[in-house]
C-alpha cells in the first residue's frame, strides 16, 4: 500500500512535534496477518504526532456526520487504546508519503491500516467504537485532532479551549461546555503549532501569543504557557461562509423590518457610521450587512486585522495588517493602513475594528470627503463609544484640547449603531443614534430607534420591540433627500412609530 513503510526504510520521517511516549502496552500477537502492518512494534510517538495536513479538504468534508458526541464522555480505556493504535500506525506508515496523498486517499490509507491493527491486536470494540476511533485518528494525523468535529459544524460561532480538558463553544449566543478534550496539554499545543505554522508563525514558550487564521478564514488566537497558567488557551471565531444578511437579521429579530429599512438608507446615503458593541455582539456581521447597500460604482477600501468582510461590490481593495516577525520587525499597523488608504483615492474607507490611534485617521477621512466611511468599536453604548473614541485619540499622543477633539468627532461621525448580545444569548441592535452637535463642551446625540425590552417568555427568552423615538426628521434627512431616499425614510420611521402605539 502506498504510504506504508517498508521494513527496509532507513529514512524514517520524524514528525516535528514528536514526543517520546510509552511503548505499546501489549506486543501484537503473532498471526498470519501480521506482515506489513506491524512490522515495527517499537517506541513510538504520542498520538498527536502530526504531519503537515496535506490539505484542509479532508476537514471540510468529513466522512462522518459532524454531530459532536456531546453526551458521551470518552473513557480512559478509549484513550489508552487509541494511544496504542496510533503508536502502531505511526510506526507502520510513512508520514512523508502520506502527506503527498490527497486527503481522501490518505484517510482511506489510514482506515485500512487502523482496521488491520485493531484486528491484529485483538482489541474488543464495537463497530461504532471502531468508527469513532478511526475518525479520531484520521483527525489527529490529517487535521486538527479533537477540534475537527467542532470545526465542521456551521452552527458554532466560537470555539474556546482552556487547556486540554475544557472546551467550550458558543451556539445560538450561549456558551456551553463540550465533552471534547485533548489527550494532554502537549497534544493541544501541537495542534496550535500546526494551525499557526500554516500562516508562517510560531507559538511556544518564547513566543507565547499568536494570532493566525485557519485556511477557511476563521480567526484564531493562541496564548500558551507560561502566560496561560492552566495550559494553552485557543480561541477560534468560526468563519461563516454564508454571511448573515440584513434580511436574516430581521428574521432573527435583531432588528425590525422598518429598522432595517432605516439602516439600508443610512448605508446608501453615505452617512459616516460607527458600529459599537461588546465582544461577539455582531459588529462585524452588521458592518458586512451595511456594505451591501454601497453603490456598485463606489471605490471602497477595507482595512482589517484579519479579513472577515465580504463585500459584494466589484471595486473593492482589501488590506490587512501584519504583525511583527519573530525578530520584531515588519509590523504594519492599522494606522499605517488607514493612512495609506488616503493616498489610494478611496470613496469610502471601512475599518474592520478600530482599537487605537487609527481612529484619528479614520475621523479625518470621514471629514475630508470620504463620506460613508465605517468602522466598529468595542463599547457598550453609543455614549461610551464616544468616550472610547476620545480616549483612543488621546492614546495616539495627540495633545488637542478636549473641545477640539469633540468637535472633530461631531464633524465626522453621523450615526452610531449599537449591537448587543443580550442575556438570553440573542443579538439585537439596541440603538440607532445620531451625533448631532455640541452644546458647550458636550456632544449631543439623538436616538432614532431603540430596542425596548418588555419582559421574558416562559423559556427565558427576552421579549421586546424596536421603536422609533418619534424623530420624524433625523439629522441626516437632507442627505437622504439628496439621494432621493427621504420618502422611504419617512415611511419607515412612521411605520415604526405606529407599531409602538
Ligand atoms: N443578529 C445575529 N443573530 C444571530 N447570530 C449572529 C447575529 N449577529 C452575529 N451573529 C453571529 O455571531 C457571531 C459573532 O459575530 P461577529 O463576528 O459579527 O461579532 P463581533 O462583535 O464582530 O465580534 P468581535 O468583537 O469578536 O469582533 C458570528 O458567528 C455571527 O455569525
Ligand atoms: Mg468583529
Amino acid at each position: 500500500m502506498f504510504g506504508k513503510r517498508g521494513n527496509d526504510d532507513g529514512n524514517r520521517f520524524t514528525p516535528e512535534f514528536r514526543q517520546p511516549a510509552p511503548a505499546p502496552a501489549a506486543p501484537p500477537p503473532a498471526g498470519p496477518a501480521d506482515t506489513a502492518v506491524l512490522a515495527r512494534p517499537t517506541a513510538s510517538p504520542q498520538p498527536s504526532a502530526p504531519v503537515a495536513p496535506p490539505a484542509r479538504r479532508a476537514v471540510e468534508a468529513p466522512p462522518i456526520a459532524p454531530e459532536p458526541k456531546r453526551g458521551r464522555e470518552k473513557s480512559e480505556t478509549y484513550y489508552d487504546t487509541k494511544s496504542q493504535v496510533f503508536s502502531a500506525l505511526i510506526d507502520t506508515i510513512d508520514l512523508s508519503q502520506l502527506a503527498k496523498l490527497d486527503p481522501e486517499s490518505a484517510r482511506e490509507e489510514i482506515r485500512d491500516i487502523v482496521n488491520d491493527i485493531i484486528a491484529i491486536k485483538n482489541f474488543a470494540m464495537s463497530i461504532a467504537e471502531q468508527e469513532e476511533l478511526l475518525e479520531d485518528i484520521c483527525n489527529d494525523v490529517l487535521g486538527y485532532g479533537p477540534l475537527e468535529p467542532l470545526l465542521a459544524r456551521d452552527d458554532i460561532a466560537d470555539i474556546m479551549v482552556n487547556g486540554s480538558k475544557n472546551v467550550y463553544i458558543e451556539v445560538n449566543g450561549k456558551v456551553e461546555q463540550t465533552t471534547i478534550r485533548f489527550r494532554d496539554n502537549q497534544q493541544l499545543l501541537n495542534i496550535c503549532q500546526r494551525i499557526v505554522s500554516q500562516v508562517g508563525r510560531r507559538v511556544d514558550e518564547s513566543s507565547p501569543i499568536c494570532d493566525a487564521r485557519l485556511p477557511d478564514g476563521s480567526r484564531v488566537n493562541v496564548i500558551a504557557p507560561p502566560l496561560a497558567i492552566d495550559g494553552t488557551a485557543l480561541t477560534i471565531r468560526k468563519f461563516k461562509k454564508d454571511k448573515l444578511t440584513l434580511d436574516q437579521l430581521v428574521r432573527f429579530g435583531a432588528i425590525s423590518p422598518q429598522g432595517a429599512e432605516v439602516l439600508k438608507i443610512i448605508g446608501r446615503v453615505r452617512c459616516n457610521i460607527v458600529i459599537s458593541g461588546g465582544t461577539g455582539s455582531g459588529k462585524t456581521t452588521l458592518l458586512n450587512c451595511l456594505t451591501n447597500y454601497i453603490d456598485r460604482d463606489e471605490r471602497v477600501i477595507t482595512c482589517e486585522d484579519s479579513a472577515e468582510l465580504q463585500l459584494q461590490q466589484p471595486h473593492v481593495v482589501r488590506l490587512e495588517t501584519r504583525p511583527p516577525n519573530l525578530e520584531g520587525e515588519g509590523e504594519v499597523t492599522m494606522r499605517d493602513l488607514v493612512k495609506n488608504c488616503l493616498r489610494m483615492r478611496p470613496e469610502r474607507i471601512i475599518v474592520g475594528e478600530v482599537r487605537g490611534p487609527e481612529v484619528f485617521d479614520l475621523l479625518q477621512a470621514m471629514n475630508t470627503g470620504h463620506d460613508g466611511s465605517m468602522g466598529t468599536i468595542h463599547s457598550n453604548s453609543p455614549r461610551e463609544c464616544l468616550n472610547r473614541i476620545e480616549s483612543m485619540i488621546a492614546m495616539g499622543g495627540y495633545s488637542l484640547p478636549q473641545k477640539t477633539v469633540r468637535e472633530i468627532v461631531v464633524g465626522s461621525v453621523d450615526v452610531i449603531i449599537q449591537a448587543a448580545r443580550l442575556r438570553d444569548g440573542s443579538r439585537r441592535i439596541t440603538h440607532i443614534t445620531e451625533v448631532i452637535g455640541m452644546e458647550g463642551d458636550v456632544i449631543i446625540t439623538q436616538d432614532i430607534v431603540l430596542y425596548n425590552i418588555k419582559g421574558e417568555d416562559a423559556n427565558g427568552r427576552l421579549l421586546g420591540e424596536h421603536v422609533s423615538t418619534g424623530i420624524g426628521r433625523p439629522h441626516f434627512w437632507e442627505r437622504a433627500r439628496y439621494y432621493g431616499e427621504e420618502q422611504r425614510l419617512a415611511t419607515a420611521l412612521e411605520a415604526m412609530e405606529k407599531r409602538a402605539d
